[in-house]
């Protein structure tokens, strides 16, 4: 029956059906997602800006796994299980600069930013601070595969997936002109946060598809038409949409943020947005770059982190505020109009008779590509689950 309805999924996107209600409305399905479509490839957990400087520690409790997230002392992003080796004590409980040491603040064992275990106050009895049972080489911090990606934290928390590089192959090579390029954060205003009650998937279902532009967005409807959009399909990968028609009129079209350098002409006008999965929706333009990030709290619940970057640090500066504050309005009033129909679809997702629904074979393939990934995924499972596999 599961199956059948998985198999439904797979049919080509005239005839599919969409994933099944217990995808959005069971827990135990949930539990599962965690596993298949979070650990088991490379997931986002949060955005390298946010520890700018060495000894910079971001904890995250992602999926239900305690990680944390270090700016180590030779700059490089490192994540961890966020847990003592002593005995399991959360290390990091709150966003902080943890200076040249992490320090359980249980017993104080202290740990070197690269993860290695330096110090066990005691461990060998009062004022003794080792025994030879406690081998410091063998009691680092478990490190999570990780890589960092147009300012985003990935992890793979299975520990197997592909090489992060191969992972986003095929994004690197349609947006070749931006991945590379440095971003810098708007700063406070470009950052915020919105609570969804609905599952995660429809945040991306959504998401993907311009078919509601004209019903669900007048305002960006007024300047980029459903019929300036096309399809971005990428078949396990991402899937999206992108348009022809960017020309926003931040600041009354008086300030225009510089573009990213050596774009070529595709992107004067030409504007993309494509949900990588599992987690995070990205958006490009030839002046500015978007990320939200999708954190599934549970079946039902959503928290999405908006961050917003641009091309120069000039755009950092106060004289950029109010154009920084426009784009950031802009947007937040595009993705505000999203919530009522992602959070219609979850309730509506309780009526039994609905059968997953059906697609736009033209207008909704790129949402029936991610539809068609979690099924995979999915289907591909073999019986039994893997354990988390560990880096070190
Ligand atoms: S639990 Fe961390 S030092 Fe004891
Ligand atoms: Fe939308």
């Amino acid at each position: 029956m599961f199956e059948d309805a998985l198999e439904k999924v797979c049919q080509p996107v005239a005839t599919a059906n969409g994933l099944p209600n217990a995808f959005y409305t069971d827990p135990a399905l949930f539990e599962r997602e965690k596993e298949l479509l979070f650990a088991n490839t490379w997931a986002c957990i949060g955005f390298a800006k946010d520890i700018p400087e060495k000894g910079d520690a971001l904890p995250v409790d992602f999926v239900g796994r305690p990680v944390l997230a270090v700016r180590g002392a030779d700059g490089t992003v490192k994540v961890f299980d966020n847990v003592c080796r002593h005995r399991g004590m959360i290390l990091v409980d709150k966003p902080k600069r943890v200076g040249s040491t992490i320090r359980c603040p249980y017993h104080s064992w202290c740990y070197e930013l690269d993860g290695k275990l330096r110090s066990t106050p005691h461990v060998g009895g009062a004022g003794v601070s080792s025994h030879e049972c406690i081998k410091n080489q063998e009691l680092g911090l478990m490190e999570i595969r990780s890589h960092v990606f147009m300012d985003m934290i990935f992890v793979n928390l299975s520990g197997d997936a592909p090489e992060f590089e191969a992972h986003v192959s095929k994004l690197t090579e349609r947006w070749g002109e931006f991945v590379d390029r440095p971003l810098y954060h708007g700063g406070p205003e470009s950052s915020f946060t919105l609570e969804l009650e609905t599952n995660w998937k429809l945040a991306v279902e959504n998401y993907c598809e311009s078919y509601h532009l004209p019903w669900v967005h007048p305002g960006l409807n007024s300047y980029s038409k459903i019929e300036d959009h096309y399809n971005i399909v990428e078949t396990g990968h991402f899937s999206g949409q992108g348009t022809t028609v960017y020309n926003p009129q931040i600041n009354g079209g008086k300030a225009r943020f510089p573009n990213f350098y050596g774009l070529s002409d595709q992107w004067n006008e030409g504007a993309e947005y494509v949900a990588l999965f599992p987690n995070v929706l990205l958006g490009v333009h030839r002046d500015h770059f978007f990320s939200i990030l999708l954190k599934p709290i549970s079946q039902s619940r959503t928290v999405e982190q908006v961050e917003i970057y641009y091309t120069s640090p000039d755009i950092q500066r106060e004289n950029w505020s109010q154009s920084r504050n426009e784009a950031a309005a802009m947007w937040l009033e595009v993705f505000k109009e999203d919530i009522g129909v992602v959070e219609g679809m979850q309730r509506g997702r309780a009526a039994p008779t609905f059968d997953g629904g059906r697609f736009s074979p033209v207008l909704d393939e790129a949402t029936h590509c991610f539809h068609q990934w979690a099924a995979t995924k999915f289907k591909n499972a073999t019986c039994g689950s893997k354990p988390h596999g560990l880096k070190k």
